[in-house]
């Protein structure tokens, strides 16, 4: 007899429900988004199918139709009623018994959550502290995929120092990105972050960050930091789609500037808002 459990009760294999053999669970076997929504409008949400259609065809899951993503997308969104909305959905390769190729006919699993996202003022007026992490991730960090062990664990030991962001640093002693943001720097008139390579995330909010900082006269620098420069930048911040531009006052031990948020993250912000309205 094959069976499961789960918790402290026996089934049998054949009456499990697929969600407890989904491969997301087993082998973080699936890929993810999260958008948002800016009151009552979806931001950017082209760019975000787009990328997601990107990791899907990286880790080879076919036959997702896009157009039937972005109709559930927009109809969950419709019926959660939520201004200022994060839209979380992943794809997993499909439900089935644990091996690792997996068999073949596997039919791919959707989810999808809309939830509230909290308020930031507080964090973007005051600005956050962020701690250095090893960069223990895989070598496809462009691919928004489920596995995120070492984001989790790199996000947690943040939060136990006291930090809101943990900022990845890889064995060549480089800044790569945030467990879960993309991270910048000023220097005079110069936005520096790191270049889009595999290491990396290609982020949304990276992309609008880039086109706010032309508009308002910054020069793009797309080129790595070390902590040490990045701890010496005169503004810090970091970019992800659900807070947008989060100043950055504290890195490690080491104060950013007079400790407040700097004057171009600022006016940052402010540009940023123009994209979403
Ligand atoms: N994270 N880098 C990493 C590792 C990320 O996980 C994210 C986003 C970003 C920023 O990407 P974007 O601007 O497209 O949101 C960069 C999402 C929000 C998350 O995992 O919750």
């Amino acid at each position: 007899m094959q069976l499961a459990m789960i918790q402290d009760k026996i089934v049998l294999i054949e009456a499990l429900e697929p969600v407890y053999l989904d491969r997301g669970i087993f082998f973080g076997d699936g890929v993810y988004e999260v958008v948002r929504s800016y009151n009552g409008r979806i931001f950017a949400l082209a760019e975000h199918l787009q990328r997601f259609s990107r990791s899907l065809n990286a880790i080879q899951i076919t036959g997702i139709d896009i157009d039937l993503i972005r109709g559930r997308v927009r109809r969950a969104f419709d019926s959660a009623g939520i201004a200022n909305a994060k839209i979380y959905f992943h794809i997993t390769r499909g439900s089935g018994l644990r091996n690792h190729v997996g068999d073949a006919g596997l039919k791919p699993n959707f989810f999808l959550t809309v939830t509230e996202l909290p308020d930031t003022t507080q964090e973007k007026t005051k600005g956050i502290a962020v701690s250095t992490h090893p960069d223990w991730r895989w070598k496809r960090c462009d691919i928004k995929s489920l596995n995120l062990l070492a984001n989790v664990l790199a996000r947690q030991d943040a939060a136990r120092k006291g930090c809101a962001e943990a900022i990845f640093v890889d064995e060549t002693g480089f800044i790569t990105e945030g467990s879960a943001s993309a991270l910048f720097a000023i220097f005079g008139q110069k936005l520096q972050t790191a270049p889009l390579t595999a290491n990396i995330l290609p982020s949304i909010t990276r992309k609008f960050v880039l086109a706010a900082g032309k508009n308002i006269g910054l020069e793009a620098v797309e080129k790595s930091l070390t902590p040490e420069q990045a701890s010496s930048a005169d503004e810090l911040f970091i970019a992800v789609t659900t807070k947008d531009i989060v100043p950055v006052v504290r890195f490690d031990n080491k104060v950013i500037s007079d400790g407040t948020p700097g004057r171009y993250t600022k006016l940052l912000i402010q540009e940023f808002q123009k994209f979403v309205i």
